[in-house]
């Protein structure tokens, strides 16, 4: 295979958005647009991307960063004059440009693949992909020969009645050989109906000189759709979700409400893992096997082993292991880790803390800095007391602890191995291993005291 670039256009402004970030950073399935598109340009072999950046691209470099090039179009004066501000990053490139827009975020990898493998085995100097929409208007209509030869596109504003007749369309992604096409860009002029420089003349220019210019027509048109407003941004975002669904129902994951359930392309599920109703998955998320998670529930960026249960709780960059039970109503701080067979639940909050193997926190508490051993039973209300006002601190409860309900572990403080602490304790000193800590008034009892109080 000949080597592949990717050169993504995405210096409009994208008035039709209402708003100050750049279109093609608005996010669907979890991503921007433009990361949608890289991606599938990535799947279709690009090893280099080079994004046309003008209006918002600075912000557009932040957000993307090193996975890709960029040139600046200060003045948008059209398809082909943006795709001739690539033309020094390919200086000496000899191989195929696959062109594409940020604002197409349903495009599949596969797609991309078929046209690129198309391109290169014809043989041509440019290939376009099109489709035969329901409704041809507004777009670029492609202009064959009788013989099915393609000769060129016209825009709808530049063309006849007849052309307008023409119900298959330019998509607006092609593949061309780097050399003839800068050559044929040399030759663009603006003389249209929209005074611009069109990409689109470049097919006519290749054809015109003689050389072999392809079409590959796109299996579903809905890929290649671009997105101009926040209401297609809503449709886009529908199809990706669905999209996402069937591909973890077809690998073995039931997902009990699929109208109901939300789950980012990044994020990947084991089998026989269940996801019941109003589940947001979310960022860099992986999901063993044979888990049951929500219903209610929120995970993002976190890693969850086998066997999990987690309902009515949210977790964030947090690992959690095998055969752990979360929920109902615990939140999971960054910087969790619950080993194995951990089990948090009711109104717990755990923050920047390890819990050991098999420990249990069951309810009401609040478990941050702290590093809890295995086998350890947390009771009812216990505190971690982290924060004086200036710093935070660490809790260290040594392995098969029990620490008595309604407890306060104030910080820096260390409960130790195998030792108790009797409930409703304010511990301020380390308990040694096995010791008993006790830290409340003792009580007393005062005889016939209602009495002489009447
Ligand atoms: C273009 C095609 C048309 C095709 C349609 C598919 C041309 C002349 N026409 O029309 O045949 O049917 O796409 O959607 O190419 N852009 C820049 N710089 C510019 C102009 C555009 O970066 O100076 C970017 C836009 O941000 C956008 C893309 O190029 O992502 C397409 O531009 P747009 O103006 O939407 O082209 P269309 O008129 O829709
Ligand atoms: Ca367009």
């Amino acid at each position: 295979m000949q080597e592949t670039v990717a050169v993504i256009l995405a210096a409009g402004k994208g008035t039709r958005m209402k708003s100050a970030l750049p279109k093609v950073l608005h996010a669907v399935g979890g991503q921007s647009m433009l990361r949608h598109v890289m991606t599938a340009a990535e799947q279709a072999g690009a090893k280099r991307t080079i994004v046309v950046v003008g209006f918002g691209g600075d912000q557009v470099q932040t957000e993307i960063g090193a996975a890709a090039e960029y040139v600046l179009q200060a003045e948008q004066l059209g398809t082909g004059h943006a795709m001739m501000q690539a033309q020094p990053a390919l200086a000496g490139y000899t191989g195929t440009v696959l062109l594409l827009c940020g604002d197409t975020p349903l495009l599949t990898g596969n797609t991309l693949q078929q046209l690129v493998a198309a391109h290169q085995q014809s043989g041509a100097a440019a290939t376009v992909l099109t489709a035969t929409p329901a409704d041809a208007t507004g777009y670029g209509r492609i202009l064959r020969d009788k013989s099915g030869q393609v000769l060129g596109i016209v825009e709808q504003k530049d063309a006849t009645p007849e052309q307008k007749q023409i119900g298959e369309i330019n998509t607006g992604i092609y593949c061309f050989e780097a050399a003839p096409l800068f050559a044929a860009l040399a030759g663009l002029t603006c003389n249209n109906a929209q005074q611009e420089y069109y990409l689109t003349d470049v097919l006519a220019i290749l054809a015109q000189a003689g050389q072999r210019v392809g079409a590959v027509e796109v299996a579903d048109f809905q890929e290649t759709l671009g997105i101009n407003s926040r209401v297609q941004l809503a449709e886009a975002e529908k199809i990706l979700r669905q999209r996402k669904l069937l591909e973890l129902m077809d690998s073995g994951v039931t997902v009990m409400d699929p109208a109901s359930t939300f789950v980012d392309a990044s994020v990947s599920i084991g089998e026989d893992t269940v996801l019941y109703p109003f589940t947001w998955l979310e960022g860099e998320t992986t999901i063993g096997r044979n888990c049951r998670i929500g219903p209610n529930s929120r995970i993002a960026d976190s890693q969850l082993g086998d066997a999990v249960t987690l309902h009515f709780s949210y977790a964030h960059e947090c690992k959690i292991a095998d055969g752990v039970t979360v929920g109902p109503y615990v939140h999971l701080r960054p910087d969790s880790e619950l080993a194995t067979g951990v089990k948090v639940g009711n109104f717990v909050e755990v923050k920047n803390s390890r819990v050991g193997v098999g420990s249990k926190l069951p309810h009401l508490s609040y478990i941050g800095d702290a590093d809890i051993g295995s086998g350890v039973n947390i009771g009812c209300g216990t505190i971690t007391v982290n924060y004086d006002g200036k710093k935070k601190h660490r809790t260290v409860v040594g392995d098969t602890a029990f620490v008595g309900c309604n407890s306060n572990l104030v910080a820096p403080v260390s409960v130790g191995a195998g030792s108790y602490i009797a409930a409703g304790s304010t511990i301020t000193k380390d308990v040694p291993d096995g010791a008993l800590g006790v830290g409340r008034a003792r009580q007393s009892n005062i005889a016939g005291w209602v009495e002489k109080k009447k």
